[in-house]
């Protein structure tokens, strides 16, 4: 058994989780979920980044105190890590006391000579929460936020980072595993040769971060707090003991996992931080590539964020996190399209893995009643032994395709694939022995054992995909009927094996995924320039509706109609009759006295029977499907125009 503490970067939280940020906390999942399963005693580290100038801007907005703002954001972002259901043991918030001592502790211990003092003038861009050099700038912008930073000139605590150009480069190169994977590392390199500069770790006058030991009229720079909370984590600083962690020493981390943007802060300033303060490096860190909408970075400039919640809802945790995972690399970037997304779906998901489950559990109840039972040792027939391979086979592939000390990069693509294959070999295994035709021969015997295999393939299945695809595993588990003799979560890879199965009855349950009607339900989340691109219309064209404020006066459902209301409406004097499908969503005691905004000037139609003499106007929220109808944000009379 090994000890792995294992840690993702730590989120700022003006803003909630979007695919990116969440692509790093699935992929850290994966691997703390398969190290457990190897085994290991896993320790997997989350938290939130708190301290920016962002967060207190954001704060302000809301009229709170920024420490109020940050918990507040905690939860919201623990409630979506848990719906994607990401297994961290413990999560950290840098406004936390505990952090405040380990940062304290730690300035404290770093070399004396390597602090000092001095003004500093230099552009500052925020979102970036760093200086930016006046050659760097695109038109006197911040090449990435593209947005002006502001010119600071303040005296600030300096760490002189220029003195651990050798160790580090000296470091690289005795730890090839150091930095992953290999591009990374050779960007940083050439990074570190062109010579280091100190950099300014304090900022006067700013009341929202941690005090700098010392001199309370400065506080610790953001990313320099930030990096420490990997060992605030462990318990460094700390007089009690951390209940999670017990008295296990966790550090040096065996793995920080963040995205390539920030190598530099882990692979040049952490180190040499560490080194300053006489504590041992990390085993490696991982720069991870980046989700790309439709090929373009996400921003909330450009319109064009997809987040969890835009997919969790209607498709579930399991299918979003097989999506990420099965598209490249961990080391290279990805690109998420809902194209792509719903060919995965209705192909992998539903297609593959769910038909599977559904044809098999079918099969079991109707010749067997469900029930399935290992048979005594026969003589295996050679498509036994082509299944039996597979399966016993397909770990050392997954295992050599995770393991970033191996092969460099984290292949998740590979190992999905490659567990993919014992879903196909499984599908064919079913095709050729044909259960269909052994109950028309009456060869009962031979069909026990051939649905009994198929449902040892799929126990052996959903332990594959544990670390992947928790959810789905662990209904596959349930629907194999296995819930009852061996708990889903004491389940390691070592009850991988062929006929392992103990007598079961299984359940028919419901699909696992159920496929996606591609044309109307999919949700369609449009970048800016698409709507800029399509079904574009004049203005004269938009004139042509009517459209007006009214008042519900009296709502009711429609019989034998469960989506229909029909509503009495008053538009300033002009009483209408109008049918809304919005029953699924709204009671008429909900809508009675509301103010709507309904379109007049659409000919009358009729709608099961019943004239309808206009249109309510109403919003389907892309992120949960719920329609939302639309009313003034102020009083307005009935009859005013809406334009
Ligand atoms: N707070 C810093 C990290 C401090 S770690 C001591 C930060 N926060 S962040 O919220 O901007 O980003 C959090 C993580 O998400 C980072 O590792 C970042 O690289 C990653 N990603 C942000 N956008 C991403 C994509 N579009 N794709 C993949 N990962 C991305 O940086």
């Amino acid at each position: 058994m090994r000890q792995l503490y294992i840690t993702t970067a730590i989120d700022y939280v003006n803003n909630l989780p979007h695919l990116g940020t969440a692509y790093e906390k699935i992929g850290a999942d994966a691997i703390a979920r398969f190290r457990r399963m190897e085994g290991d005693k896993v320790h997997f580290q989350m938290g939130n980044d708190e301290h920016s100038a962002g967060v207190k801007k954001a704060a302000e907005k809301e009229g709170l105190p920024s420490k109020k703002y940050c918990d507040g954001m905690k939860e919201k972002f623990t409630s979506i890590w848990a719906s994607l259901g990401i297994s961290y043991d413990d999560f950290i918030q840098t406004s936390e006391k505990r952090h405040y001592t380990a940062v304290t502790t730690f300035i404290g211990k770093m070399k004396k000579e390597d602090l000092y003092k001095k003004r500093y003038e230099g552009w500052y861009c925020e979102p970036c929460e760093a200086f930016t050099l006046e050659k760097d700038l695109v038109d006197g912008n911040c090449a990435t936020h593209k947005s002006k930073p502001r010119w600071l000139s303040e005296e600030n605590y300096f760490f002189k980072l220029s003195a651990y150009q050798d160790k580090l480069l000296q470091h690289y190169k005795e730890h090839p595993r150091f930095i992953l994977p290999e591009i990374r590392r050779n960007e940083v390199r050439n990074f570190v040769k062109a010579g280091l500069q100190d950099i300014s770790i304090s900022r006067a006058g700013l009341d929202w971060g941690i005090p700098f030991p010392g001199d309370s009229s400065h506080t610790v720079y953001v990313w320099f707090d930030a990096l420490i909370n990997y060992l605030t984590a462990t318990g460094y600083g700390s007089k009690t003991v951390n209940k999670k962690i017990g008295r296990l020493s966790l550090w040096p981390a065996e793995l920080h996992l963040v995205g390539k943007d920030i190598t530099r802060f882990h692979c040049v300033i952490w180190p040499a931080m560490l080194m300053s303060a006489g504590l041992a490096l990390p085993k490696t860190v991982f720069g991870h590539g980046f989700v790309f909408l439709k090929g373009e970075k996400m921003s909330k400039t450009l319109g064009n964020i997809v987040t969890p919640l835009d997919i969790i809802p209607r498709y579930g945790a399991d299918a979003l996190r097989y999506y990420l995972l099965r598209e490249s690399s961990f080391g290279a970037d990805g690109d998420f399209t809902w194209d792509n997304f719903t060919k995965r779906y209705n192909g992998d998901l539903a297609n593959d893995i769910g038909n599977l489950l559904n044809r098999t559990l079918g099969m079991a109840n109707k010749y067997l009643e469900g029930h399935l039972v290992p048979l005594k040792k026969t003589k295996p027939l050679p498509e036994d032994t082509v299944l039996k391979d597979k399966i016993t086979g397909v770990l050392k592939i997954v295992r050599e395709e995770v393991d970033w000390q191996k092969s460099g990069d984290i292949n998740f693509h590979k190992a999905l694939a490659a567990i993919w294959e014992v879903i196909g070999a499984t599908d064919k295994y079913i095709d050729s022995s044909a259960p269909w035709r052994l109950v028309k021969e009456e060869k009962t015997e031979e069909l026990k054992k051939t649905l009994y295999n198929v449902a040892d393939s799929l126990r052996n299945i959903a332990l594959l995909i544990a670390p992947f695809l928790p959810k789905t595993s662990r209904e596959i588990w349930s629907q194999l009927g296995l819930e009852k003799k061996l708990k889903w979560e004491k389940q390691v890879f070592k009850n991988i094996g062929w006929g392992k199965t103990p007598a079961t009855q299984v359940t028919a349950g419901k699909p696992i995924f159920p496929r996606i009607d591609i044309s109307p339900s999919l949700p369609s989340v449009p970048t800016n320039k698409e709507n800029k691109m399509e079904n574009q219309i004049e203005f004269s064209e938009f004139q042509k509706l009517e459209l007006r404020i009214a008042e519900v006066k009296q709502a009711a459902k429609v019989e034998k109609a469960d989506k229909l209301l029909v509503l009495q409406i008053d538009i300033g004097g002009d009483e209408r009759q109008i049918v809304a499908g919005i029953a699924q969503h709204y009671t008429p005691e909900e809508l009675i006295g509301k103010k709507v905004v309904v379109v007049t000037n659409l000919k009358p139609a009729v709608i099961r029977g019943i004239e309808s003499n206009g249109m309510l106007l109403a919003a389907t929220d892309t992120a949960t499907g719920k329609v939302i109808v639309l009313t003034p944000e102020k009083e307005a009379v009935a009859g005013s125009k809406v334009k």
